[in-house]
C-alpha cells in the first residue's frame, strides 16, 4: 500500500532537517501559491486568525518583507519588531524576549539573528513554530528553497546540474544552506573564492573546492555569486575589493566558461562591480529578481505547511 506523504515539521531551522520529499513538496506548494501574487486581489483566507511575528535582529530587505507579504497574502495577522526597537536594546535576553512574545500567544515567530543557533535555542523555550530567517553564519533555509524553486522553474530539475558558488563561502549562511540543498537534490556543487573565505571539510557538505573561479564555473548550469559578509569579519580577509573583483568577480569574460544558457544568481544584496559586474547582474541569464519573486511564494508555502494547514501536522 502506498504511504501518503505528510509534511511533519513544526519548525524550519536548516536544510538538513528536510528530506528530498519535503523539499519537493515545499517547492510544489510554492508553485501552486505563486499565481496568487499575480491576481488583482492578492489575498486568500488560508491563514486567517493566525498570528505571525517577524523578529529581525539584523537588517533585511528581501527576507523580512517577503515573509510579511507572504503572511498578509494568506490573511494572517503579522507584527514586526527589530532589535533596535525592542527591549533587547535595554538588555533583555533573547530567551526572555521570546518568552514574552510567547505570552502573547503567536502561532509562528520568524527570526533573523546574528548568532548561529539562536532560532534552534528558541524552539526549546517557546511553543510557537519558529522559522529561521538567517542565523549568523549557520543557515538561511528559506533562501535555499527559493533558489531551488528558481532553478527548477528554468531547468526542470536540480538533479544532475552543475552549480558553482563563488565568493565568501565561510561567512555565508546562504552558501551553507544551498550546498546542503543542492547536493541533497542531486547537483554537482563546486565552490571557489579566496582561501580566507573557505572552511575546512567543505567536501563533507558535498561541495568540491576549486582553486580558480574558471575551474568552478566550467560547464556550469548555474553560477551563483555570494556577497562578502563584512559584518561577520573582524579583520579584513582580502587585500582589496579591486583585487577581489579581478580574481573572483563574475564578469562576462569568466562566464564564457559556463554553459551558454547558465543561470546567473545572487541572493542579494549585490555589491555591483565587486562580486558581480552590473552587466552580468542585469543581463542575459540573470534570474536575480525572479529569486526575489519566488521568495514570496516559497515563504507562503512554508507558513502554510509549518502551521499545519495542509491537514494536521503530527506534533
Ligand atoms: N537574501 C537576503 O537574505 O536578503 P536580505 O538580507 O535583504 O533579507
Amino acid at each position: 500500500m502506498k504511504e501518503t506523504y505528510r509534511f511533519q515539521h513544526k519548525h524550519i531551522l536548516g536544510i538538513e532537517q528536510l528530506s528530498v520529499a519535503d523539499i519537493l513538496h515545499i517547492l510544489d506548494t510554492a508553485i501552486s501559491f505563486k499565481e496568487i501574487s499575480n491576481r488583482s486581489i492578492k489575498k486568500v483566507p488560508t491563514l486567517k486568525g493566525k498570528t505571525i511575528i517577524n523578529f529581525f535582529f539584523e537588517p533585511s530587505t528581501r527576507t523580512r518583507l517577503s515573509f510579511e507579504i507572504a503572511a498578509k497574502r494568506m490573511s494572517a495577522d503579522t507584527f514586526g519588531i527589530t532589535a533596535a526597537t525592542s527591549s533587547a536594546k535595554k538588555g533583555e535576553t533573547l530567551i526572555d524576549t521570546a518568552c514574552n512574545l510567547q505570552a502573547m500567544n503567536p502561532d509562528l515567530i520568524i527570526i533573523r539573528h546574528g548568532s548561529s543557533g539562536a532560532p534552534g535555542l528558541l524552539t526549546r523555550h517557546i511553543d510557537a513554530s519558529i522559522i529561521n530567517a538567517g542565523d549568523g553564519t549557520h543557515q538561511h533555509p528559506s533562501q535555499a528553497l527559493l533558489d531551488m524553486m528558481t532553478i527548477r522553474e528554468h531547468k526542470g530539475s536540480i538533479d544532475g546540474l552543475k552549480i558553482a558558488l563563488i565568493g565568501d563561502i565561510a561567512h555565508s549562511r546562504v552558501a551553507h544552506s544551498n550546498i546542503l540543498g543542492f547536493t541533497k537534490m542531486g547537483a554537482d556543487v563546486k565552490v571557489a573564492g579566496p582561501a580566507t573565505f573557505m572552511i575546512p571539510h567543505l567536501d563533507l557538505l558535498g561541495a568540491r573546492v576549486c582553486s580558480t573561479v574558471e575551474e568552478a564555473i566550467a560547464d556550469a548550469d548555474v553560477v551563483m555569486a555570494l556577497r562578502i559578509q563584512k559584518e561577520r569579519q573582524n579583520d579584513p580577509l582580502i587585500p582589496s575589493l579591486r583585487e577581489y573583483a579581478r580574481f573572483y568577480g563574475i564578469n562576462r569574460s569568466r562566464l564564457k566558461h559556463a554553459k551558454p544558457d547558465a543561470l546567473i544568481m545572487h541572493p542579494g544584496p549585490i555589491n555591483r562591480g565587486v562580486e558581480m559586474d552590473p552587466d552580468v547582474a542585469d543581463g542575459k541569464g540573470s534570474v536575480i529578481l525572479e529569486q526575489v519573486t519566488n521568495g514570496v511564494a516559497v515563504r507562503m508555502a512554508l507558513l502554510y505547511l509549518v502551521l499545519g494547514q495542509e491537514g494536521g501536522r503530527a506534533e
